[in-house]
């Protein structure tokens, strides 16, 4: 295939960037990751070394970035995302967050690139209005313990609003609410991850406090068609815009971890420990504007996704096994 225009993915051997990885190079680009591998893993990219379009790189983007003849698209997916990191890696999060993320918009203006940034529902905190809509403008406690990389990403989606005031800039913001699938990491400590590990594993599935705090999962594949269609809008539509993005089904954790004991033949039951702070009691995108404007919405319902994603730790369990 003759490859077109030069992507370059931050975060691409994350779950969510690796994803999308393999997208662009089905789309036809030419695609760059840039990783520190501190959350993401090079298996992700693996079944990619033999793709004459792919390059990887080692780097942290809190360091200037590397030289590049030509960039058309950035896709801005750097930064751990899981809330087991928010306190161990809190500095890490806050400077890739801000001065990597600074880097990277340079990097845009340099090359006159169009840029996806990978904002997050976690910007609206612990909400008021329920579902969030992007007017909304949050409850976060700049001080507390999720703080490094809430506030962090608001100040990178400020920071967005500072170069389009001063730059010819072309960001598209998604706020991504949970979501879920194959690559991510067993040992991630967000909820589907830690339940399938623990089902799997015949061990009781954990629920923070009464479970009946409310999330939306969105399975990746729709992500990363909606991350495609804002890649693809044009600039009139889109640039300088915030988009919601994720599933609209709202459902308890009690519910998900039901679910996960109907789906998973195993002997687990549930057991309820201590919630942690500040963990949002709802989170439920509304998501008319991406609906309007791009018309994406997610198609992959809990229990097909569900069941890809058992597949998929399955897999990666059983290979830790040496006996299976
Ligand atoms: N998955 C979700 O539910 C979700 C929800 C909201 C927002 N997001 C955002 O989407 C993006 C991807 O999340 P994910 O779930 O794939 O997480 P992930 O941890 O799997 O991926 C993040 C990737 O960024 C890399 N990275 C982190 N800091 C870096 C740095 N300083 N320099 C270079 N690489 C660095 C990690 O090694 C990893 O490969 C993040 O920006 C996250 O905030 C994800």
């Amino acid at each position: 295939m003759t490859r077109g225009e030069h992507a370059v993915v931050t975060g691409g051997a994350g779950f969510v960037g690796s994803h999308l990885v393999d997208r662009l190079l089905e789309d036809g680009f030419r695609v760059t990751s840039i990783d520190n591998y501190g959350s993401g893993r090079r298996e992700n990219l693996e079944h990619l070394s033999d793709e004459a379009g792919f390059t990887e790189l080692e780097h942290d983007i809190r360091e200037p970035l590397p030289e590049f003849k030509n960039v058309d698209q950035i896709y801005h997916f750097a930064s751990r995302a899981s809330p087991a990191d928010f306190k161990s890696h809190a500095i890490e999060i806050a400077q890739t967050n801000s001065q990597g993320t600074r880097n990277v918009y340079d990097l845009a203006i340099e090359h006159y690139a169009q840029l996806v940034i990978a904002s997050t529902s976690e910007i609206y905190g612990d909400p008021e209005v329920h579902p969030q809509s992007e007017e909304y403008s949050g409850n976060v406690n700049v001080r507390g313990p999720r703080a490094p990389y809430d506030e962090s990403k608001r100040f990178a989606e400020a920071l967005a609003v500072a170069y389009a005031q001063r730059y010819e800039f072309d960001a598209r913001i998604l706020r991504i609410f949970n979501t879920y699938g194959p690559r991510m990491r067993n040992d991630d400590g967000r909820v589907i991850p830690n339940f399938l590990s623990q089902a799997i594993q015949g061990k009781d599935l954990t629920v923070y406090g009464d479970g009946t705090q409310t999330r939306s999962f969105c399975y990746v594949d729709d992500l990363v068609e909606g991350i495609r269609r804002i890649g693809g809008a044009e600039s009139e539509r889109v640039a300088n815009t915030v988009f919601n993005i994720g599933h609209t089904h709202e459902i308890t954790i009690n519910t998900l971890a039901e679910t996960v004991l109907d789906t998973v033949d195993t002997s687990s039951e549930i057991v309820h420990i201590d919630r942690p702070t500040e963990d949002p009691d709802y989170r439920q995108p509304n998501i008319d504007r991406i609906q309007s404007t791009l018309d994406w919405e997610p198609t992959v319902d809990l229990h097909t996704g569900l069941d890809r994603t058992i597949s998929y730790f399955e897999r990666e369990l059983g290979a830790m096994t040496p006996d299976s």
